[in-house]
């Protein structure tokens, strides 16, 4: 079982993206030009942004060297202006629209720079997760977030917290291999908001060791962790790409989430989230990130809620 834009999809025999069907389909289902997908990933150079609570930033690419424009760019982006193409002439949108859509759009080029890839993030970065899960038999993945630090502190078994905030949270489980052996010295990366919606490590007041950790994975594949509860939050809203929520009559809002990424030689590296049953913000996350397989109903252990959580490696 598949999802795609959080909808079940049966099987994903081929690579379908609403109309853009015929050459996006081909170059997925074959694996040669698969890789040609691959080859042209890093002829852009990666956009780092982070957009935290204080100190926004994004990290530029430097695009100033020539890059690799293989057949790959040409058939996505043939397809892509092919897509808006038919989006105008089906809405018979008008002159006056057309200009002011541009308008809106000039907008991004006086905003702070992390506006642009905030957009993206929060169109498409989900669904470039789905279509990874294609090509995956594991763990589902999700997106990754701006709020990752490699530098977050080894844990043993508590993630630090405030601990006058906030309700415990205990997550366990295992992480294995496809056939369900451990993986053992696989790194586990978790890192979550705090009860008030926040990230430690962006702000000179807030340390990095707050609310976040990587576990070392012991030999029988599994880890419990406690922490507390992390909040739902609101991604930036009072720029362009709040105005494009606003468009959409949607609001700005995330879920309450975890965030995992699990690292190991010889597997692909995951990168994941957990979601809670009941949350208010489920059916209408501002990312569109959620996915049903995501979404545990937390138990209880004591005076914690359990989060039961394994993660299944792909082989390299
Ligand atoms: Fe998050």
């Amino acid at each position: 079982m598949f999802f795609r834009d959080g909808h079940e999809v049966a099987e994903m025999p081929e690579f379908q993206l609403g109309s853009l069907t015929s050459r996006w389909a081909i170059p997925f289902r074959s694996s040669q030009l698969r890789k040609q997908y691959w080859k042209i990933a890093p002829a852009f150079p990666k956009v780092e942004v982070r957009y935290a609570a204080t100190g926004h930033q994004a990290l530029a690419p430097d695009l100033s060297e020539e890059t690799d424009m293989s057949n790959r760019s040409e058939v996505v982006i043939r397809d892509l202006v092919k897509s808006v193409r038919e989006v105008l002439r089906h809405h018979d949108v008008t002159f006056e629209e057309y200009r002011a859509a541009v308008g809106f759009l000039m907008k991004y080029a006086k905003a702070p720079e992390f506006e642009i890839p905030l957009t993206c993030d929060m169109l498409f970065n989900a669904t470039v997760a789905d279509i990874e899960m294609t090509h995956r038999k594991g763990s589902v993945s999700n997106l990754e977030g701006p709020y990752f630090l490699e530098s977050a502190p080894t844990i043993t078994d508590r993630i630090k917290t405030r601990d006058e905030q906030g309700e415990a949270l205990i997550i366990e489980g295992r992480v294995t291999d496809l056939s369900g052996k451990p993986v053992e010295g696989a790194q586990l990366y978790i890192w979550h908001a705090d009860p008030q919606g926040y990230y430690s490590g962006y702000s000179d007041d807030y340390p990095v060791d707050l609310y976040r950790g990587k576990k070392i994975i012991g030999p029988t594949g599994e880890f419990s962790v406690r922490t507390t509860m992390p909040a739902p939050y609101t991604i930036p809203h009072d720029g362009p790409s709040g105005e494009l929520l606003g468009f959409m009559g949607r609001h700005p809002w995330r879920p309450a989430h975890v965030h995992f990424k699990v690292r190991a030689p010889g597997f692909i590296e995951l990168t994941t989230q957990a979601y809670f049953a009941g949350d208010k913000w489920l059916d209408s996350d501002s990312v569109e990130g959620v996915r049903s397989p995501l979404v545990h109903a937390p138990g209880i252990r004591g005076d914690a809620k359990l989060l039961k959580k394994d993660f299944v490696l792909d082989p390299a």
